[in-house]
């Protein structure tokens, strides 16, 4: 998972219970940030499963683990949607949402890429990078998971860091 160039900065969105959320929040604890959308038929929810699966392995560890959903969507992933599809993965599964512009500047951050492409009639899907990044307890980038990492191989490493920074 190692030896990409760095990724991460500031971001500024909603979270799915409509609180303004900032990375700055979070700092102190180990983040798990993963970019996606809630209409992905495939890869985001095996992702967000494993992602849930991996804290669950971690037992009480992982109270200094934050996963994030950010979603990729915004128009259809609306703050009251996300309330419903984060506990579907994780009791502790943050959802975040916003404006175009700020789901845009929070991606370029990270270097996700996204982009609807539109399906049958109005419809549409988004590419996107499927990446879970992992971000130290000071905000600073680890590392990142390519898409399927399996629960227990995220497990190891949240609990390698966490050996690393008590
Ligand atoms: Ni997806």
């Amino acid at each position: 998972m190692w030896g990409r160039e760095p990724v991460g900065g500031p971001f500024s969105l909603i979270d799915h219970t409509g609180r303004r959320r900032t990375d700055g929040d979070f700092r102190g604890k180990l983040l798990l940030i993963y970019f996606g959308f809630t209409y992905c038929p495939d890869i985001c929810p095996t992702d967000l499963q494993n992602i849930g699966l991996a804290l669950d392995q971690l037992g009480r560890a992982a109270d200094k683990v934050q996963p994030l959903f950010i979603t990729v969507d915004p128009e259809r992933d609306t703050a009251e949607h996300l309330k419903e599809y984060m506990p579907l993965f994780h009791p502790r599964l943050i959802g975040l949402t916003g404006g175009t512009s700020a789901i845009r500047a929070a991606a370029d951050v990270y270097k996700v890429y996204y982009e609807k492409v539109s399906t049958k009639g109005d419809d549409y899907t988004v590419d996107h990078t499927a990446f879970i990044y992992l971000m130290g307890v000071d905000g600073s980038y680890v590392g990142f998971f390519p898409p399927g990492t399996s629960p227990e191989r995220i497990a190891e490493t949240l609990r390698k860091q966490l050996e690393q920074h008590p």
